[in-house]
């Protein structure tokens, strides 16, 4: 394991990105994330693998300076031109974000594949890992969940305009307002919602902060017909195998049908941030990030004690 007194945060604690400090008032902040396409319009994939890149960076509590492109491009098979769309659309939301490109490195390869290593800074002291959350804090999602259930939907042809648009609309949402907030407001800890879903995410944040936690199914907000999706099958195989993963740390209330449980641990792509913060400050915490524009964040939970069963799911 790497060890050296300047680097505040490494790989142990799964957190979403290093955090290296510089001086005692400043820390950089460096991550990477890169997939394959969600949706079929290269401006948009572009966007969302922006912002789902930036949003590691907020996660950390941190602001975004300067990004490098990382890309893998089938030269043989597609035209030039959806390479052009696809960084445009990148670059627009590294701009939103008041970031620079300042390079990146493309490699021929059968697969598309498009994301962004991302450099950002904090103050040190304010630093938002996984590990600082502490029993009786409460949990808030700042974006609703269910892009991997829609986008399956959508690969099968199942999926409603309506649904499709939702499903962009969230991913395309910047977690820059939420990391401001925090910064403002206070908070323990915070990771964003992605591959491993909201269970998974919430069952790292646990474990590295050596706590319990309780969520509440019914407060947890959902992207329109993801429910009605999920219900159907459409369910994309890494949320499966989140919900195996998860299966052993979780307790479930019997009243809480598999369809949900899919939803909860829904391999998301640019989800929403959920931050542990102290019960004084949890609701001023979730007026600004309403206030503010982010209308779908929701109280979804708390966190508890040390028990055998790290998650319980209650109705
Ligand atoms: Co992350
Ligand atoms: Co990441
Ligand atoms: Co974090």
């Amino acid at each position: 394991m790497e060890t050296d007194p300047n680097l505040l945060v490494g790989r142990e604690t799964s957190d979403d990105a290093g955090v290296y400090k510089l001086r005692d008032d400043l820390a950089l902040i460096q991550t990477l994330d890169f997939f394959t396409p969600i949706v079929n319009d290269p401006y948009t994939f572009g966007q969302i693998a922006a912002v789902n890149a930036l949003s590691d960076i907020y996660a950390m509590g941190g602001r975004p300076l300067t990004a490098m492109n990382i890309v893998c491009f089938p030269k043989k098979t597609l035209d030039k031109s959806v390479l052009k769309e696809i960084l445009k659309g990148g670059l627009e939301k590294i701009h939103e974000a008041g970031a620079l490109l300042i390079g990146g490195h493309s490699v021929d390869d059968l697969e598309l594949k498009y994301g962004l290593s991302v450099t950002g800074i904090v103050h040190p002291d304010k630093v938002m890992t996984n590990a600082g959350a502490r029993p009786g804090d409460r949990l808030i999602l700042t974006k609703p969940i269910g892009t991997g259930i829609i986008a399956t939907a959508l690969k099968g042809k199942a999926a409603s305009r309506e649904a499709e648009e939702a499903m962009i609309q969230t991913m395309l949402e910047s977690n820059r307002i939420g990391a401001e907030v925090m910064q403002e407001i206070g908070a323990r800890a915070c990771t964003d919602i992605t591959g491993f879903g909201l269970l998974g995410h919430a069952l790292e944040m646990a474990s590295a902060s050596q706590c319990s936690m309780k969520v509440i199914a019914s407060q947890v907000p959902i992207i329109p017909y993801a429910l009605e999706y999920s219900q159907m099958g459409m369910v994309p195989g890494g949320t499966h195998a989140n919900r195996s993963f998860c299966h052993r740390s979780l307790q479930v209330d019997p009243a809480i049908p598999g369809y949900l449980l899919d939803i909860l641990s829904d391999a998301q792509t640019s989800g929403g941030l959920l931050i542990a913060v102290s019960a004084d400050r949890a609701l001023s915490l979730l007026e600004q990030l309403k206030q503010r524009g982010l209308k779908e964040a929701s109280l979804i939970g708390q966190v508890t004690e040390l028990s055998p069963e790290t998650i319980s799911v209650l109705p």
